[in-house]
């Protein structure tokens, strides 16, 4: 199978109460310390954070989490289910949150990465994230620094709007 036919174009939508033991599901093969069900329920509520899910067939298999606060955001989660895994679906829910956050007037939207991840720092270096910090003994399980990465989502879509990034 090429490349091109593995890559897959999910339906994203909102994450609904529902979803959830999927989500914890994912999110307990994803993450050494994953987020509890709670967690997930009290973002719901708020209305400065959107939860997204991504499904195939109408089966869930990733989500993304962004929280705002003035013109910026937070990518607090982001995790596509481990047997999904690149066929482009984490780029789908990455330009979609991106996307949305820019349609609230972001201007610049931050995340942290265990040191260690370069799956997922690969996916954000490809978008024009940088590292801007570095938060020592952030992680539990294991104990490990974070990169703190931000994307001025300005740049990002005019360069998008002349032909660039992907
Ligand atoms: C990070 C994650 C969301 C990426 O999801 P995905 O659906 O596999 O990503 P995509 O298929 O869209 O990949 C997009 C690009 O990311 C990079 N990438 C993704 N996985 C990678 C890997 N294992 N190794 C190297 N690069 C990788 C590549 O540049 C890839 O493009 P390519 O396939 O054309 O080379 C997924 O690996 C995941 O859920 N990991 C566990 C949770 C996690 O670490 N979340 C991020 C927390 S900060």
């Amino acid at each position: 199978m090429s490349t091109a036919e593995a890559l897959l174009t999910p339906d994203i939508r909102r994450m609904e109460e529902s979803d959830l033991d999927v989500v914890m599901e994912v999110e307990r093969e994803s993450f050494s310390t994953p987020w509890s069900r709670g967690t997930f329920r009290g973002l719901m509520r708020r209305s400065d954070a959107s939860l997204w899910v991504a499904e195939v067939s109408h089966c869930v298999v990733g989500y993304a989490v962004v929280w705002y606060l003035f013109q910026q955001a937070e990518l607090g989660n982001l995790a596509v289910a481990p047997g999904w895994r690149r066929r482009g679906l984490g780029k789908r829910l990455l330009d979609w949150a991106l996307e949305k956050a820019r349609e609230r007037g972001t201007e610049r939207i931050f995340l942290e990465v265990r040191i260690s991840n370069r799956a997922a720092q690969r996916l954000y270096e490809r978008y024009g994230f940088v590292q801007v910090g570095l938060r020592r003994r952030y992680y539990r399980e294991p104990v490990e620094d974070a990169r703190v990465m931000s994307l001025d989502l300005g740049q990002l879509f005019r360069g998008a709007s002349q032909g660039g990034a992907g």
